[in-house]
């Protein structure tokens, strides 16, 4: 297997791949998809290496599937606790890596509420840094393992139409989505309020509506966003009600999208804020799913920045 070549140091965002490197990524995924249903799943790949989940944000899926696929392949994985850790003594950002990496960890996984921030840690540590979300900019494994769950369900990443609901403006799994399926040519529709989709979003490539049937008639993908309440989302709209009436995706709703489409969502959801509980509990919902390739997704990335290649996945 090829390493690829950005992926030799680094994963800070989506932004900086090739379609060759996400294409390397997703079909090493999908290799480790079936290490993941095997009995015993557990490969030595990154035998004798040290990964440091650093998250200074609260996560559910990223943390627990990153940690699960440094497991997988054998590695030794530090959990950084930020409320529990020497931060509350005032220690910088800066101060805490160095001090990680003291102790000679050869990947960093970060999570931060600051955009730059995986940049940032470059500029000054030794390990590989992995973007776990920073502040409004990337979530690329996010986009990957959506990617991944697309492909599963479609045969193919191309000649898409893939619509994306919601907060868009405080989105980093947005933006990473957006980048990823304008490399791949895929048609991309943003819809919401005015206020959470700047036009500027335009300049990506996409088409924007604030009608959300017009918008995702169609489509093959609806991709919902969560209202980001702790960024302040609740402020660009009237209220939760007036947001459920325009923009809450429903059975009726989906109706425009093909009969084919799938509902996609990153989690965590505001059930009947943006999407009613009983679409995202039906069989047009891959939430799950995408939540089970976010393990070999991860694990690919891990794999790729460190692991022994031409040894074990082969
Ligand atoms: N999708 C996502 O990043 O979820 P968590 O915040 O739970 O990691």
């Amino acid at each position: 297997m090829k390493r690829s070549t950005f992926l030799q140091d680094h994963l800070l965002g989506i932004e900086h791949l090739s379609v060759n490197d996400i294409e390397l990524i997703l079909e090493t995924a999908e290799s480790f998809v079936e290490i993941s249903t095997r009995d015993i799943k557990k490969v030595p790949a990154l035998k004798g290496k040290t990964v440091v989940n650093l998250f200074f944000e609260d996560s559910t899926r990223t943390r627990s599937s990153f940690e699960i696929a440094a497991k997988r392949l054998s590695a030794d994985l530090i959990n950084f606790n930020a409320p529990s850790s020497s931060l509350t003594k005032g220690e910088s950002l800066k101060d805490t890596v160095l001090t990680l990496e003291a102790m000679n960890p050869h990947i960093i996984v970060l999570r931060h509420p600051s955009s730059g921030a995986a940049k940032y840690l470059t500029t000054f540590a030794r390990s590989s840094i992995v973007n776990a979300g920073d502040g409004f900019h990337e979530h690329p494994t996010q986009a990957l393992l959506d990617a991944l769950t697309i492909k599963q369900k479609f045969k193919t990443l191309r000649g898409l139409k893939i619509s994306i609901v919601g907060d868009i403006l405080h989105s980093r799994v947005a933006r990473s989505n957006i980048l990823l399926h304008q490399k791949l040519g895929n048609k991309i529709s943003l819809i919401g309020p005015p206020s959470l989709v700047p036009v500027e979003f335009e300049e990506m490539g996409t088409k924007i509506y604030y009608d959300i049937r017009e918008g995702i008639k169609g489509s093959d993908i609806v991709m919902m966003l969560r209202v980001q309440k702790e960024r302040g989302a609740r402020n660009y709209f009237p209220s939760i009600r007036e947001y459920r009436k325009f923009f809450e995706i429903n059975r009726d709703i989906f109706s425009y999208a093909k009969n084919s489409a799938i509902l996609m969502h990153p989690g965590p959801l505001n059930r009947d804020v943006e999407i009613e509980t009983s679409l995202a509990d039906s069989d047009k919902s891959v939430i799950l799913q995408q939540v089970t390739n976010g393990i070999a997704v991860r694990m690919a990335v891990l794999y790729l920045l460190k692991g022994e290649i031409d040894e074990d996945v082969d």
